[in-house]
């Protein structure tokens, strides 16, 4: 254990973590100004942000068990690390360490909040934070003409790409330089980012999976722009937000992850009464532009509940249901599984050294899973079959085991539903729906984005 940590100190003082230009703790936290002062002409887009997982980056209750679990394994090591995401301004101001939060400004507790975005000035590269900040007057963003009483304003091509986001949405392992969050750089590699689809044409308007554009006013005064970016920035996490109270955003979360993919059947073996049937469920990545599920996608879960019942409504099959004990019965969970020192799955990406498998969906992409089951002999045709893709924050157990017994429910959504009837000659009849939420079209798969490249023509005019 001596040897480990000693290891360590000198990996983590020799490297990586030396890539925070701003880390010395050289800026302090009163050189930022409040998000309740940007506020004061900013008031809808202080709105849209107030509540988001970037505003709870460092009050949500998961990071906090999780940071000092990792705190804790680690012997400190990884403090200053994990809080350069989740609360920029307390790593770049020295208020951490220490990692309890005692030495923390209301200003750094804003989590990810106006200012430090707006007043970084540069990057030296991706991942692991790697952002230059210039707290003071001046606000950088994405208007090269843009005029404001109150502090002066700079344009920033940053701002409008992938790059911006990729500072934090890339994360490597500070001691063995293991990708833990991809996010970024499968986008890079992907379809999107050859088509012109960066990160804010889907997460900062409302088109959820292409730019859509938003005309208003940027500020109080200001004048009318044929699009001002959204600062509703979600992703599926439906959980925090509800256990922190703020359901509109967990309803969005909703909504965003139904946009994300399509359920489709081939290969359908039709057998004789007595025999098996066997068939292939399709799952697409229809809209995200990184894989689903991305991020902490170790503890991500997405899985197929399959359920076949006869025309008397008899169980002729079933997978994928959440038993009674929270773990999911009999079903492939796509996510990333990480190893240990030991090799053995862990859900604490600081103890990670490798990846043991990886099979989520990349953008665009297709995986099949083969289902085979026996059809009963005095079966009643046709068939109904019903696959719905199921997606949760976090496995029950281990917020079970953070929060203790039964005191949060992490909620199951639904990102796309599919409905088969299979009649005894093999035929079937298909229907694919967006599961239903309120005020969001029931029929209809997302449309892919051919006409994203003219969009994005359209909105680098602004
Ligand atoms: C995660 C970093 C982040 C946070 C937090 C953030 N912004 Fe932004 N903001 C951006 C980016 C990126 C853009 C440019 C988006 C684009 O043009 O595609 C932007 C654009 C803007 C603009 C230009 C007008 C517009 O909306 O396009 C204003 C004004 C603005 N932000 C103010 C704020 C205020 C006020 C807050 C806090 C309530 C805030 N921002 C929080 C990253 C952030
Ligand atoms: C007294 C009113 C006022 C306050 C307070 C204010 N702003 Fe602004 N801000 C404006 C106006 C007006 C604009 C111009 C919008 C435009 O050009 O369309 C603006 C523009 C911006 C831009 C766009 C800059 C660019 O070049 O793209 C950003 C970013 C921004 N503000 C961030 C902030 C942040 C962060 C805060 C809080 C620290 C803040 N503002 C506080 C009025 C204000
Ligand atoms: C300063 C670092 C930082 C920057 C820059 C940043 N983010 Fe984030 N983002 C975070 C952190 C930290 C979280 C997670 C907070 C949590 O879950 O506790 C987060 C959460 C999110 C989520 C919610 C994820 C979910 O599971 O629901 C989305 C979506 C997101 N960011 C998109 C973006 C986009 C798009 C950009 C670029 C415009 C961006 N972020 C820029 C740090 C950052
Ligand atoms: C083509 C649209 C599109 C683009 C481009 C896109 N996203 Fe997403 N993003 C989505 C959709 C849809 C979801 C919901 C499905 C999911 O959770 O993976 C999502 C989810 C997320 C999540 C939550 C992940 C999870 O599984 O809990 C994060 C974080 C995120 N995006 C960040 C980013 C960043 C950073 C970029 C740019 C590098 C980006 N996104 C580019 C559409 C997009
Ligand atoms: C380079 C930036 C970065 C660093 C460093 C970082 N994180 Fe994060 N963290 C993020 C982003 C971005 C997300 C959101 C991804 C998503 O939603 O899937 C996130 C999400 C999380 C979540 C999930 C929160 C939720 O509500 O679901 C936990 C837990 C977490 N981080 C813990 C840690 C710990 C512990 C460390 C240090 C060992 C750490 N993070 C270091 C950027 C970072």
């Amino acid at each position: 254990m001596i040897i480990l940590v000693m290891v360590t100190v000198y990996m983590i003082t020799s490297n990586t973590l030396a890539a925070l230009p701003n880390a010395h703790g050289n800026l302090s936290s009163d050189m930022f100004a409040s998000s309740n002062k940007c506020a004061q002409c900013h008031a809808i887009t202080y709105e849209q942000w107030k509540g988001t997982m970037h505003y709870n980056a460092y009050e949500d209750p998961f990071y906090q068990k999780e940071v000092l679990a990792a705190s804790s394994d680690t012997q400190g090591i990884v403090d200053e690390f994990c809080s350069r995401c989740h609360t920029p301004i307390g790593v770049v101001s020295g208020e951490i360490p220490p990692i309890d939060g005692s030495g923390l400004s209301s200003i750094a507790r804003e989590g990810v909040q106006c200012d430090i975005c707006h007043v970084i000035s540069g990057s030296n590269g991706t991942g692991n934070a790697p952002f230059v900040v210039s707290p003071g007057n001046v606000k950088w963003g994405p208007f090269d003409d843009s005029k404001s009483a109150y502090h002066g304003s700079k344009y920033l091509e940053l701002y409008t790409t992938s790059e911006y986001c990729g500072m934090c949405h890339y994360v490597t392992h500070p001691l063995n330089g293991l990708v833990v969050d991809d996010t970024y750089t499968v986008w890079k590699e992907g379809p999107y980012a050859k088509e012109g689809v960066v990160c804010q044409d889907c997460h900062m308007t409302s088109g959820i999976t292409k730019f859509v554009a938003n005309p208003g006013r940027a500020g109080s005064g200001a004048k009318k722009r044929e699009h001002i970016s959204t600062h509703e920035i979600v992703g599926g996490n439906a959980f925090i937000p509800e256990v922190l109270g703020e359901k509109g955003y967990g309803k969005m979360a909703a909504e965003r992850l139904e946009k994300a993919a399509t359920l489709s059947i081939d290969s359908l073996q039709m057998g004789q009464r007595g025999d098996n049937i066997s068939l292939n469920i399709s799952i697409t990545n229809s809209g995200a532009g990184h894989k689903i599920p991305t991020g902490v996608s170790e503890i991500r879960q997405m899985w197929l509940a399959v359920r076949v019942k006869d025309a008397s409504g008899r169980q002729v099959y079933n997978t994928g249901d959440v038993n009674a004990n929270g773990t999911v019965g009999d079903a492939k969970i796509y996510n990333t599984v990480l190893g240990d020192a030991q090799g053995q799955p862990t859900l604490s990406f600081w103890l990670a050294q490798s990846i043991l498998e990886d099979n989520r969906i990349p953008p665009r992409g297709t995986v099949s899973e083969k289902h085979t089951f026996r059809i009963p002999d005095d079966v009643t045709y046709p068939l109904a079959l019903d696959a719905t893709l199921k997606y949760r924050s976090a496995p029950q157990d281990l917020i079970d085991h953070l929060f203790g017994e039964k005191v949060h429910e992490v909620p199951v959504l639904s990102i796309a539903e599919m409905s088969v009837n299979i009649y005894e000659d093999g035929e079937t009849s298909t229907e694919t729906t967006i599961p239903a939420t309120p005020g969001v079209g029931i029929l209809g798969t997302a449309t892919i984005l051919l006409c994203a490249a003219h969009y994005y023509m359209e909105r680098r005019k602004i």
